[in-house]
């Protein structure tokens, strides 16, 4: 079995080719960086172009990459929501469009579940698991059942974890995109110089919040001189950066300690989405598994960021169930994992980078409350 996978949701233009046997023939990623870099986060009309402009020829270098004719493939796969709409209309018009003339199934890919399956096309991790989802748009705990079975047991109260990343990195006067410059620049910091919150630590549940944090870095960065010192810069940056992992350590510890109860059966915590790529992330979470016995499986990051390889092997693994989709199948600005959860607390803002897509899930999660 073998699916081509298209991944146009954000600012990534993205093509790959999997075998169910879990291999990545290609992975195209196009990143429009320089299309949005001088707005400071993405411009929604500015990706939806952008990815008009590119998507034929990166389909093409997918599949010369792979060696591949469409007659080879056994299905084609497109982000299908939650996102920018314009580009994600783009990438599923694509998709039919080569499902038609070939006559191939088309399959419309939840991005989310997307980064929720990767480590089973990396790792071959088996359901089920506990994922922490954490991207530009989303920050979240659920537990992975199967394919298309997700419980969702906590997210953000404000802000999407990637996001803090993203507006504490422009506070500093870091380079946009703000979460890899963040970590970068925190690599010669020392954490502990400021005393920053931790948010919702000890507070019972699995939500997140990151709003407090990001403001308390505002308050201690505004109080500085403009361009701000090398080391204060480096030790700031470190310093939430390490407040930011131990919140998310604490929250994943309370879902370890509520799965412990009702669903022992879990036994792995896997992370991903872009922030997944995040090395103290990284460390700290294997510290936390190695307290509760559990095993942990983090994608490479070229698997955590967006891309289309993702898309491809969600896209094999609901073939393989015969979870195909339509051609009159509707790109959805919002698709939330967990239909059935219910939000804690409507998003009050949105932002550039991912608004479409968060805001849009948010208010889908808070119709139900
Ligand atoms: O999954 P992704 O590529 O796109 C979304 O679905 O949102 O995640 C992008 C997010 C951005 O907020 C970016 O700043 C963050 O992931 N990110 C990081 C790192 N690399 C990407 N955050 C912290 N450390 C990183 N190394
Ligand atoms: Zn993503």
């Amino acid at each position: 079995m073998i699916v081509l996978g298209i991944e146009t949701s954000c600012d990534e233009t993205a093509a790959a080719i999997v075998t169910a046997d879990r291999r990545i023939l290609s992975n195209v990623v196009l990143s429009q960086l320089e299309e949005h870099r001088p707005y400071g986060g993405v411009v929604p009309e500015i990706a939806a172009r952008a990815h008009l402009d590119h998507i034929d020829r990166l389909v093409g270098q997918a599949m010369d990459e792979a060696g591949m004719g469409f007659a080879d493939l056994s299905g084609v796969a497109a982000t299908g929501g939650p996102g920018l709409i314009g580009g994600v209309i783009v990438g599923v018009m694509t998709a039919k469009a080569i499902a038609a003339v070939h006559g191939l199934p088309f399959l419309a890919v939840n991005h989310l579940e997307g980064h929720a399956l990767t480590a089973r096309l990396t790792d071959n991790v088996a359901f089920p698991y506990l994922l922490l989802l954490v991207s530009g748009g989303h920050c979240q705990l659920l537990v992975v059942e199967g394919v298309g079975r997700y419980a969702l047991l906590g997210s953000t109260i404000d802000d999407a974890v990637g996001e803090a990343f993203d507006k504490t990195a422009k506070m500093l006067g870091l380079p946009y995109p703000g979460g890899p410059s963040l970590e970068k620049a925190a690599t010669a910091g020392d954490p502990a110089r400021y005393t920053l919150p931790r948010p919702m630590l000890g507070r019972p549940g699995c939500d997140f919040s990151f709003s407090g944090l990001k403001t308390a870095v505002r308050h201690i960065a505004e109080a500085m001189p403009r361009p701000l010192p090398e080391r204060a810069q480096a030790d700031l940056a470190a310093s939430f950066q390490a407040a930011a992992a131990e919140s998310l350590v604490n929250r994943c510890r309370n879902a370890m300690t509520m799965l412990g109860q009702s669903h022992p059966e879990v036994r792995r915590l896997v992370v991903a989405g872009g922030v997944a790529s995040n090395q103290t992330i990284r460390t700290a979470l294997t510290g936390l598994c190695g307290d509760f016995g559990y095993g942990f499986t983090a994608p490479p990051p070229r698997l955590c960021t967006d891309n289309a390889a993702m898309i491809a092997w969600a896209g094999i693994e609901r073939l393989r169930l015969g979870l195909t989709d339509g051609l009159d199948f509707a790109p959805r600005p919002r698709w939330p994992l967990d239909p059935d959860a219910v939000s804690v607390q409507p998003r009050a803002t949105a932002r550039p980078r991912d608004s479409a897509r968060d805001a849009a899930q948010s208010t889908a999660l808070a119709a139900r409350s």
